[in-house]
């Protein structure tokens, strides 16, 4: 198929992008590079062994998008361009409201104009709420606590509503847990602008010597170690999520929903310690109080995916660790 992919210079999106390539698919990546470089676009062709199209637009840029999307003949779109961090989509929710629902939004207009009707769309766990205990299936209450986790439910509901307009529409919303790890080849990654929010770049900043010690936000939760718990997903397993996706989405119209998760929750400790196995290093750390908006343990049930479209994560914390790592040690500039 001819796909377009949003936000493919970024971390997922390139993972994805590469997946697609080596299932035969013609990959056309958009992307500002408002937070990614084209580096990462150059190291996709250079693993894939050919280029994938690719325009520096802004996903609200419709009259660009417009005529890439009608030169390639764009027949699915995979949309990953979005902002994602959690405490400044409270500083900045303008920002986020405009490229993460406006943006969908004028996508979605193009789209219906040229008569693509194939959407996958990646949402998160985050829009899952705090009234029921987790692990979370794709049913349970949804209750996002942020601007951004707003976001990613408005735009939901928008796919929800657009595919009972016109049942011709076949869409996946795919909420991830918490990616992690890079491709094996330590080519392409994950690398945060700016001071990682995240647990597992943070981790890999200290063990590369530019953070003195890891901040653990809490360890006084109802855990086994105190520490909170979460439903980390290799990489490449939600790059393969998303061919399965797009295969489901051939057989299936509709609105779909997808939890991509493992089902395996591990700890803040359980992860510094197979750091410290991979990287043979130790990893200091301070015990701070818990983070404002933090929960407990989250994860997820991931059997619809394995009945609906039989597939499943299957990479273990210890190679998302070990991919993160040797991709930590071969890009020390980052990209
Ligand atoms: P990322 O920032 O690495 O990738 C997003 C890409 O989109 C970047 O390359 C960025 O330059 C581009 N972009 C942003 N706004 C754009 C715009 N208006 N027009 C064109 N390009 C734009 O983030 P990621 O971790 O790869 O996340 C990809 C998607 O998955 C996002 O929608 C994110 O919300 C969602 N998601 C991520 C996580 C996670 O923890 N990484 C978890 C759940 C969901
Ligand atoms: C994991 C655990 C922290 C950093 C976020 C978003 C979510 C999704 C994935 C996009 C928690 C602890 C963290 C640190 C720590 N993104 N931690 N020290 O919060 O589960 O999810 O990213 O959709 O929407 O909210 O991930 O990696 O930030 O935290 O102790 O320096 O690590 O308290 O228990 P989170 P995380």
């Amino acid at each position: 198929m001819r796909i377009a992919v949003t936000g493919g210079a970024g971390y997922i999106g390139s993972h994805v992008a590469l997946e697609l390539m080596q299932a035969e698919h013609d990959v056309v990546i958009v992307d500002n590079l408002s937070n990614s470089s084209e580096v990462s676009v150059q190291r996709v062709a250079d693993l894939a062994g050919h280029a994938p199209a690719f325009y520096q637009t802004d996903i609200r840029d419709v009259q660009e998008i417009r005529r890439i999307f009608s030169y390639h003949s764009i027949e699915a779109v995979l949309h990953f361009a979005g902002l994602k961090a959690v405490g400044e989509s409270v500083s900045e929710p303008l920002a986020y409201y405009d490229n993460n629902v406006n943006g969908s939004l004028q996508l979605l207009q193009v789209m219906r104009e040229l008569g693509i009707r194939q959407f996958i769309f990646s949402s998160s766990a985050t829009v899952y709420g705090q009234q029921e205990q987790p692990p979370f299936a794709e049913h349970a209450a949804l209750g996002p606590t942020n601007p951004y986790g707003h976001s990613k439910r408005m735009v939901e509901q928008l796919l929800e509503d657009l595919c009972v307009s016109d049942p011709s529409w076949r869409v996946a919303a795919l909420r991830y847990f918490n990616p992690a790890g890079a491709h094996p080849s330590g080519l392409i990654g994950e690398v945060p602008r700016g001071v990682p929010n995240n647990l597992m770049p943070y981790v890999l900043g200290v063990l590369t010597g530019r953070y003195e010690q890891l901040r653990v936000f809490g360890q006084d939760y109802p855990t086994p170690d105190g520490t909170g718990v979460r439903d980390y997903i290799h990489v490449m397993d939600l790059a393969s999520g998303h061919v399965a996706a797009l295969d489901y989405l051939q057989q299936h119209a509709g609105f779909n929903v997808f939890n991509l998760g493992t089902g395996c929750g591990y700890s803040v400790l359980q992860v510094v310690e197979t750091f410290e196995q991979v990287s043979g290093h130790g990893i200091p750390y301070t015990v701070l109080p818990r983070r404002p908006g933090d929960v407990a343990e989250s994860f997820a049930v991931a059997d619809k995916a394995w009945k609906s479209m039989s597939w499943r994560a299957e990479r273990t914390l210890q190679s998302m660790c070990q991919d993160a790592w040797n991709f930590a040690q071969r890009n020390p500039e980052a990209y």
